[in-house]
């Protein structure tokens, strides 16, 4: 990694017309985060100590986002969209007092890794003075292809304004380019707009720099890697690209996806290691599973820790604040949420436990409820350790059960169960010798008497 120090500029002032939206494009979702904050994970990653945003006006939310990943970030308005190169000198203020490297980036090109920022850095480590991120496609039309010649970017020729011969050209600009800070004002300031599209293009940098005789470079990141993002189906693919890689970071890591493609990750999934996951499994954004864990079929996380070598599902849902310790199972059709299960509980079968704590090796029997929510108010369940509920029971909230207690299957419990206590809360069974035949007989005579 470089010592330098890194000035970035994201430019999101886009409203992205083409995605028939009232969110601003860049506060579209990949993996359960939007796109502006996949760029601004990998420049952190990639180690750029100065970020700035270039929003477009009234944008509260993408400014709030910003700022909530990146404290120290700031954010300027562009008003007018005369251009990217334009867009890049909203920041003009942080451009007066340039880092070493200064990288100018799309909001909306979020599969870009620190890996590929760390690469243009290098180059301009290296001693370019300019670097462009490219990337070669079969399908080129609508990008600015790079124009090279003996190892030195001559020029970017946006496609309006290509001739045929250039518009042959595959290799293309990805919009992702470093300057040295020493050139970045100057050059950016420099930009006019005479041009097919009467904008000021940030591409045009790259002629000027060859005018003052600087060190111009491309260097080449991936198709996949430098998509950007103007339609939902690129917004659809480009999930599709993001699930992909996320896949297989998890087979690398040492995870088993029975069936990867049928398992989808939100950006900060962790799994570690010997965890197992089965088919069809969904994870919302805020999950952790430790090693040795499975995730059986069907299951739905979010917001969710499991223990290591738990067991969760098939057709479990972990909603937000749910954390199992190690050796827990949560079976099918259960639901927990905002609960903590102490090492080895178990909730097998079709139960719902939100907003409780259940104490290690506690056995919350098929069916049990905690009834959490008055309407009103929530309300917690307390259940201690080496308690057994049984079936069907329902724990009206606020509840304590305290250490080893029993629940009768079927029991409502309205009031807190003390220590190695059983509780029944039900009616009891009343059984009649013979009556049941005698109850056939009369409905029987009835039913003739109609007929
Ligand atoms: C741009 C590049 C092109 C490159 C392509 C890659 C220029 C002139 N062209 O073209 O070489 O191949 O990206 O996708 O840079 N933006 C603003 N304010 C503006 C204009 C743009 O913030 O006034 C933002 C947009 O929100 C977007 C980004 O800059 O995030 C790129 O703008 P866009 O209009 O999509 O440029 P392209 O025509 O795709
Ligand atoms: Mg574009």
């Amino acid at each position: 990694m470089t010592d330098r120090s890194c000035l970035s500029i994201i430019l999101a002032a886009g409203l992205g017309t083409r995605m028939k939206s009232d969110l601003p494009k860049v506060m579209h979702e990949i993996g359960g985060l939007p796109l502006v904050g996949h760029v601004l994970k990998a420049l952190q990653a990639a180690g750029s100590d100065r970020i700035s945003t270039v929003t477009g006006p009234d944008m509260p939310a993408l400014e709030k986002l910003v700022y909530d990943m990146v404290p120290t970030a700031r954010c300027y308005e562009q008003t007018e969209r005369l251009g990217t190169a334009h867009a890049a000198l909203a920041a003009k203020a942080s451009l007066e007092f340039p880092s070493d490297d200064v990288l100018v980036l799309f909001g909306d090109t979020p599969l870009v890794t620190s890996e590929t920022i760390t690469m243009v850095r290098q180059a301009l480590k290296n001693g370019a003075d300019l670097v462009v991120l490219g990337f070669e496609t079969k399908n080129p039309f609508g990008y600015g292809r790079l124009l090279a010649r003996d190892g030195q970017l001559v020029a970017i020729r946006e496609e309006k304004d290509a001739t045929d011969a250039e518009r042959q050209i595959t290799f293309c600009n990805s919009g992702i380019m470093g300057f040295s800070g020493e050139h970045a004002l100057s050059l950016l300031t420099a930009i006019g707009n005479d041009n097919a599209k009467g904008e000021y293009y940030l591409t045009d940098a790259v002629e000027i720099a060859n005018e003052r005789g600087l060190k111009v470079v491309a260097v080449r990141g991936t198709e996949v890697e430098t998509q950007g993002i103007n339609t939902r189906a690129q917004l659809a693919s480009c999930e599709a690209d993001f699930q992909r890689r996320r896949r297989v970071e998890a087979l690398e890591s040492g995870v088993s996806l029975l069936a990867p493609h049928t398992v989808f990750f939100s950006h900060d999934t962790v799994l570690e290691a010997d965890v197992v996951v089965e088919q069809n499994v969904v994870f919302g954004p805020g999950v952790r599973v430790a090693k040795g864990a499975k995730v059986r079929a069907f299951s739905h996380l979010e917001g969710a820790q499991v223990g290591s070598d738990s067991v969760v599902g098939p057709y479990a849902r972990l909603r937000p604040g749910t954390v199992l310790g190690p050796d827990t199972r949560v079976g099918n059709f259960v639901e927990v949420k905002n609960a903590t299960f102490g090492s080895g509980a178990k909730a097998n079968h079709l139960s719902y436990i939100g907003d409780a704590s259940v104490g290690s090796k506690s056995n919350i029997g098929a069916g049990t409820i905690t009834c959490n929510y008055d309407g009103y108010l929530k309300h917690r369940t307390e259940i201690g350790a080496a308690s057994f509920v049984g079936s069907n029971s329902t724990l009206v909230a606020p509840v304590k059960l305290g250490n080893g207690t029993f629940v009768a299957a079927g029991s409502v419990i309205t009031d807190d169960v003390q220590r190695d206590s059983l509780a029944l809360g039900r009616s009891r069974q009343v059984v009649k010798d013979g009556k049941a035949k005698q109850l056939r007989a009369r409905l029987q005579a009835k039913k003739d008497a109609k007929s």
